[in-house]
This record gives C-alpha cells, structure tokens and sequence, in this order.
C-alpha cells in the first residue's frame, strides 16, 4: 500500500516562536492520537527548521524545506542549498510550488537541477505541478501537467523517480478557497499515474504517493482523499493552524 501522508506548507508565515507553538501542539496531538498509518510533514520557513526539530524530537513528525536552490554551493546570496537543509533535521524538501514558478520566475530546467541535488543530499522532494485557470479552460491541464513532469522528474531513471513525491497542486485551487471537486483531484491525478505508468512501468505508477493541495481543509479533506489515487494533501492556510491541520490528518 502507497504511504500516506499529510504535509502542512507553512509558507511565509509565523514567528520562530508563534512557529514553536504550532509546531509543538501539533506534535502532541500526533503523539497522543497517532492518526493510522500517514507521514505528517511539517514545511515552516527556513529560518525554524533546526529549532522545530529539536523542539518536537521524538515525535515522530517530519520536517520539509519549503525550497532549495539550485546550486550545490558558492556566490549565490541568499540561497539555502541542499546540503544546509540536511543540517537542520528535515529530510523532505517542495520543490516546484506554482507560487516559486509564478512569483520567482523558476523554470523547468532550475526545478530539475533541484530535483537532482535534493536526491543526492538524500532528501526526499515533494514536486508540485498544476495548471493554471485558462489551462484548464482551454483544456489544455493534461498537457500542462504532462510537460511540467516531462521536462522534469520523468528525466530521471527510474532508481531516483521513485524517491519523489508529487503533489497535484492547480493553480486556481491555491489560496483561493476554490477547491478541485474530489472528482477533478482524482482524474488528473489518476492520469498522472498512467503517466508514470506509460513512461517507467505500472509497479512503479502504483508505488509513488501522489498528494493534492490546493484549498484542502479539514470540512473537504475525507472526500478528497477518499479518492483512489489521492493519497494524502499538500496544505497550506490550514496547516496553520494545529486543530484543522489535525483533523486534516485524520480525514483517511
Ligand atoms: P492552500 O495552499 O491550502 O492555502 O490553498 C496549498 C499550497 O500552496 O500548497
């Protein structure tokens, strides 16, 4: 059976102490009521990961980096590589998330070189994808979601590939409080399956966790991830707070 799992994106948002808290009543909830059988990932920005981690130890809760750069080291102000982020404790990273392709302009090529430096530093990358609105007006979000991970994960053997996870992510669905019907979730992502399927093998499309992300809460999580290939949610605003990023995680 494929993992489950359910990973909060903190994006920009806490105070190292407003995160310790967070991050803490979270833990204690895990612990205490040890929802079956998921992986619960937390993504807080850069700069609490090391302390989080220390703060929850034992828990049982993961950590993510929220991104990476794309260099393994050197001139590059401001950039948090691979290898740092193996430091603090985290052993996942997202890589790909539609506000880095739109806000910071991260193409393709940058997200593959990210997808490769991760592996080697053995962290595992959480590899979001997604149309936008008018892709999916004109039909076109098959295609948008098949170049995105042709140009990307699928260029690596099949070793790598199965060391990844993608979270499904439509762009009209992110912070909008739109969310997909769990019947568009599960077709686009069953699709992504027979991609996997058609470009490495079907043992292979049927072991890789495939999230969905995008407006996910705790009112919509259990019909969504009731869906056959939806295997657990990419949360942002809803894993900002512990009780719903909770009840999010008990909705299997
Ligand atoms: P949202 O964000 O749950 O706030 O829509 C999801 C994401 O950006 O991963």
């Amino acid at each position: 059976m494929r993992q489950r799992i359910v990973a909060g994106n903190w994006k920009m948002n806490t105070t190292l102490e407003e995160g310790l808290q967070l991050a803490g009543d979270v833990a204690k909830d895990y612990i205490k009521n040890r929802p079956g059988d998921i992986e619960l990932i937390m993504a807080p920005p850069f700069t609490h990961i090391s302390e989080l981690v220390k703060a929850t130890a034992g828990s049982g809760v993961k950590y993510a980096a929220q991104n990476c750069a794309s260099e393994k080291e050197g001139a590059y102000t401001g950039e948090v590589s691979v290898a740092m982020i193996r430091t603090t404790g985290a052993t996942y990273v997202i890589i790909g998330h539609s506000e880095r392709r739109t806000l910071f302009g991260e193409k393709d090529e940058t997200l593959f070189k990210k997808v490769r430096l991760a592996l080697e530093e053995s962290l595992v990358p959480i590899f979001c994808c997604g149309e936008l609105l008018e892709e999916r007006e004109a039909g076109n979000h098959f295609e948008v979601v098949k170049k995105q991970l042709d140009n990307t994960l699928f260029r690596l053997d099949e070793v790598d590939f199965r060391k990844v996870i993608i979270a499904y992510e439509p762009v009209w669905a992110i912070g909008t409080g739109k969310t997909a019907t769990p019947e568009q979730a599960q077709e686009m992502q069953a699709a992504i399956r027979k991609m996997i399927a058609e470009r490495y093998d079907e043992e292979t499309a049927n072991d890789i966790p495939i999230l969905y992300g995008g407006s996910c809460k705790a009112s919509n999580a259990a019909e969504i991830f009731a869906q056959p290939d939806v295997d657990g949610g990419l949360i942002g605003g809803a894993s900002l707070m512990a009780d719903e990023f909770m009840s999010i995680a008990r909705s299997f």
